[in-house]
């Protein structure tokens, strides 16, 4: 507010996701998981909301993940968070739609960022490659325009919803 006056978009991206078989899952754990993806996250909307509905605007994009679709084994607490993003971007939809703010989320699938590359993640893009519909890895690239477009005045009409946008690995 201090530099530029106005704030019409929010893009809430940052979340850790760290691997734990659901038997070895403490609760300091999920927790923490549940601290950074869903309290920051709700943390950061409650920071800016104030100001785009004394605008009367505003983009709000969560980012979720294509997890909660897919299930996907030893992420229960990271698959829990991004299902609270879901619901909390559905429910903030419906609040905040007459103050002229849509709110959505993007769930994309496995994508070579920095920290799958970095972490344990990237050996998945084995099995998760062959079941996309486009059977090559995702990129950030891949995403990122989603993301532009929800934030765009072109997306006035769309919101409380969840885009998918994982190459067709899940299909629903
Ligand atoms: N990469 C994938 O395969 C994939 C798939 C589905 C969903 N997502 C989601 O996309 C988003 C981005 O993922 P990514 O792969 O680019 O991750 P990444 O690890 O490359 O980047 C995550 C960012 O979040 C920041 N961050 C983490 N904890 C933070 C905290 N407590 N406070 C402030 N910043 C913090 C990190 O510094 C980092 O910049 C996340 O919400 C993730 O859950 C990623």
């Amino acid at each position: 507010m201090e530099e530029f006056g106005r704030i019409d978009i929010l893009v809430n991206d940052a979340a850790i996701v760290p691997f734990v078989p659901y038997a070895q899952l403490t609760f300091e754990e999920w927790r923490r998981v549940m601290s950074v993806n869903v309290d920051g996250l709700f943390l950061m909307c409650r920071a800016v909301g104030d100001v785009m509905q004394e605008a009367r605007y505003g983009r709000i994009i969560n980012i979720a993940s294509n997890v909660f679709v897919a299930g996907t084994p030893n992420l229960a607490h990271y698959v829990a968070s991004k299902g609270a993003v879901i619901g909390f971007t559905r429910a903030l939809a419906t609040e905040l739609g007459s103050a002229g703010i849509t709110v959505n989320a993007v769930a994309p699938g496995l994508t070579e960022s920095e920290g799958v590359l970095a972490g344990a993640h990237a050996a998945g893009f084995d099995f998760v490659v062959p079941m996309q519909a486009i059977p090559r890895r995702g990129m950030p690239d891949d995403i990122a325009p989603m993301v532009a477009f929800l934030a765009s005045e072109e997306a006035r009409w769309v919101t409380g919803s969840t885009i998918v946008v994982d190459g067709g690995h899940t299909r629903h």
